[in-house]
C-alpha cells in the first residue's frame, strides 16, 4: 500500500477519489472517520489518529489501529471511537507542536528523538496497550483560511511486504492537499451537526428532557445498532457507511415534533392522563409534518424515523394508518391501525430501541434513571412484542460500544 517516490500523479488520482468519498458523508463523525481511513490508504499507515481543536484544547476526535483492533479495516467501529481525551494545544507534544508550527512533521523512529527537541514522544499509548509505534507521519489540518481544525497523526508506515518502513519524504509534500480537503469536510460536517442540534434546542426550550445529551446517544446508539444489524446481514460496506451516516442525524431529531405539544403536558413532572397522552401522541404526526417537502434521502429517513419511532414490532404503537399530510389541526382526529413488523421503515424499528433503552437509563421528570440491568431484562423481554428481535440481537452484540457511547454523553445534571 505504501507509495514509493515518484508516484505523485498516482497519489493525487486518489486524493481526488477521495474527496468525492468525503463529499458524499454529513455527519461530522462520518467525515472524521474516512479522512483517517483514506489517509492510512494513501500513506499504507497501519494506525493514526485525528486530534481536532475543541474548547482551546487537542481532542481525540477518531483513532483507528489494523494491528490492535484489527475489524478497523472493514469499516467497523470499535469502543475507543467513543472516548474522550484531550491534549493541551502546547508545543511540549509531538501533536501539540505541529498544531503551533502547522508544519508537517516526519520522524522516523520515535524512540530515537533527540533529547534536545522541544516536544517529546509520549509513550504512555503504546505501553498501555503493548503497541510499538515507530515511524510517525504527524500533520496539521487547516481551513482554507489557515485555521487550525486539527491534527492528524500516522503511524507506522509499511513497505510493500507489509514490513514496517519509514514514510516516503513526498507524503509530506502531497498529504497537506489532502489535509486541506479534509479540512473543509470537516468544516461542513459540523455545520451540519450545528443546525441538526439547533432545532433540537429549539425543542429543549419546550421540553427539558429533549436534551442534547439524549439527541446525541440516541443518534450514536441507532448508528452503532444499525452498524451491528448491517454487517450480520452482510450489507455492503458502502452502503453501511451512507446509511449509518444518514441515520445518526436523523434519529436525533426523532422527538422534534414534541414542539407541537402544549406546555401543560410536556412539562407535566407526573404521569400523564390518558387525555394527556392521546396528545402526546401527536409528536411523531408534527415531526414528520417538518420534513414534508421532501427533498433527498435524508428528509425521507428523518420522516419515517419522527412518525414511525413508536410503532411496536407486534402491533399496538402508534400513530398507525393515518392521514399525517393534511392541513387541519388532529383535534378529534382519530389515530389509525397500528403497523407491524417490517411495514415499519428499518430506521424507526432501530430508534425505537435507541430511544427506549436511552429514556430508561435516564432521570425524567416523571421517572429515576433505572439501573442497567433492568433496562437490559425489559428489552429482552420485548423482544418479538415491543422491538423487531433482530435489532435487540445487533444492540447485545454491541454492549461495550453502548456504555462507552453512554460515557461519552453524560446529562449534565447526572
Ligand atoms: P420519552 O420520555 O423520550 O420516552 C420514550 C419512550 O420510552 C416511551 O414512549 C416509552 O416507550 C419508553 N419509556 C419511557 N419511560 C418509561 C417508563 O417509565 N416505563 C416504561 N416501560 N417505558 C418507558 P411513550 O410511552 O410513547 O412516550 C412518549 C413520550 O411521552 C415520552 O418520551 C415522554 O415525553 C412522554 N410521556 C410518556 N409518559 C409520560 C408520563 O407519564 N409523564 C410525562 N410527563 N410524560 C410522559
Ligand atoms: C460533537 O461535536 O461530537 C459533540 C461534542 C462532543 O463530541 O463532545
Ligand atoms: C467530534 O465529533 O468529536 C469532533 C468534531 C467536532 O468537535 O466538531
Ligand atoms: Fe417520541
Ligand atoms: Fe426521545
Amino acid at each position: 500500500m505504501t507509495r514509493g517516490e515518484g508516484c505523485g500523479d498516482a497519489i493525487l488520482t486518489d486524493i481526488l477519489r477521495t474527496v468525492d468519498e468525503l463529499n458524499g458523508l454529513k455527519d461530522v463523525d462520518a467525515i472524521l472517520e474516512a479522512i483517517l481511513l483514506e489517509a492510512r490508504k494513501l500513506t499504507g499507515a497501519d494506525a493514526g489518529t485525528i486530534f481536532v481543536v475543541r474548547d482551546g484544547r487537542l481532542a481525540f476526535g477518531y483513532v483507528n489501529n489494523d494491528t490492535l483492533f484489527p475489524e478497523g479495516r472493514d469499516g467497523s467501529v470499535s469502543p475507543e471511537v467513543y472516548q474522550s481525551y484531550t491534549l493541551p494545544l502546547d508545543g511540549t507534544s509531538l501533536v501539540g507542536h505541529v498544531a503551533l508550527t502547522g508544519q508537517p512533521l516526519l520522524i522516523d523512529d520515535a524512540y530515537a528523538l533527540s533529547p534536545d527537541l522541544p516536544y517529546r514522544f509520549n509513550k504512555s499509548f503504546d505501553e498501555q496497550t503493548g503497541y510499538r509505534t515507530r515511524s510517525l507521519l504527524t500533520l496539521p489540518i487547516k481551513s482554507i483560511d489557515g485555521h487550525l481544525m486539527g491534527v492528524m497523526q500516522l503511524i507506522n508506515a509499511r513497505g510493500p511486504d507489509g514490513l514496517p518502513a519509514p514514510f516516503a519524504p513526498s507524503l509530506a509534500a502531497y498529504l497537506p492537499i489532502f489535509a486541506q480537503h479534509a479540512a473543509a469536510a470537516i468544516e461542513r460536517g459540523r455545520m451540519t451537526r450545528e443546525l441538526v442540534l439547533r432545532m433540537v434546542r429549539m425543542a429543549e426550550l419546550r421540553d427539558p428532557s429533549e436534551t442534547g445529551a439524549h439527541v446525541q446517544r440516541v443518534g450514536a446508539y441507532a448508528a452503532e445498532i444499525y452498524h451491528s444489524w448491517a454487517l450480520k446481514r452482510k450489507v455492503p460496506l458502502k452502503t453501511i457507511k451512507r446509511q449509518k451516516d444518514l441515520l445518526r442525524i436523523a434519529a436525533m431529531l426523532h422527538d422534534v415534533g414534541k414542539v407541537g405539544v402544549s406546555d401543560a403536558i410536556l412539562k407535566k413532572p407526573e404521569r400523564l392522563t390518558g387525555d394527556e397522552f392521546a396528545t402526546m401522541q401527536w409528536h411523531t404526526v408534527y415531526g414528520a409534518r417538518l420534513f414534508d417537502t421532501s427533498l433527498g434521502d435524508l428528509d425521507e429517513l428523518c420522516r419515517d424515523i419522527a412518525l414511525r419511532h413508536h410503532e411496536r414490532w407486534a402491533g399496538g404503537g402508534y400513530p398507525g394508518q393515518i392521514d399525517d399530510r393534511g392541513e387541519d389541526p388532529p383535534d378529534g382526529v382519530r389515530l389509525g391501525e397500528a403497523l407491524t413488523g417490517e411495514a415499519i421503515p428499518l430506521a424507526a424499528r432501530i430508534t425505537a430501541l435507541a430511544d427506549v433503552y436511552d429514556a430508561l437509563s435516564s432521570r425524567r421528570t416523571y421517572k429515576n434513571p433505572w439501573p442497567e440491568d433492568r433496562v437490559l431484562d425489559l428489552i429482552r423481554r420485548e423482544s418479538g412484542r415491543h422491538f423487531d428481535p433482530e435489532v435487540v440481537e445487533a444492540f447485545f452484540a454491541i454492549q461495550d460500544i453502548i456504555r462507552a457511547i453512554r460515557a461519552r454523553y453524560p446529562d449534565p445534571m447526572d
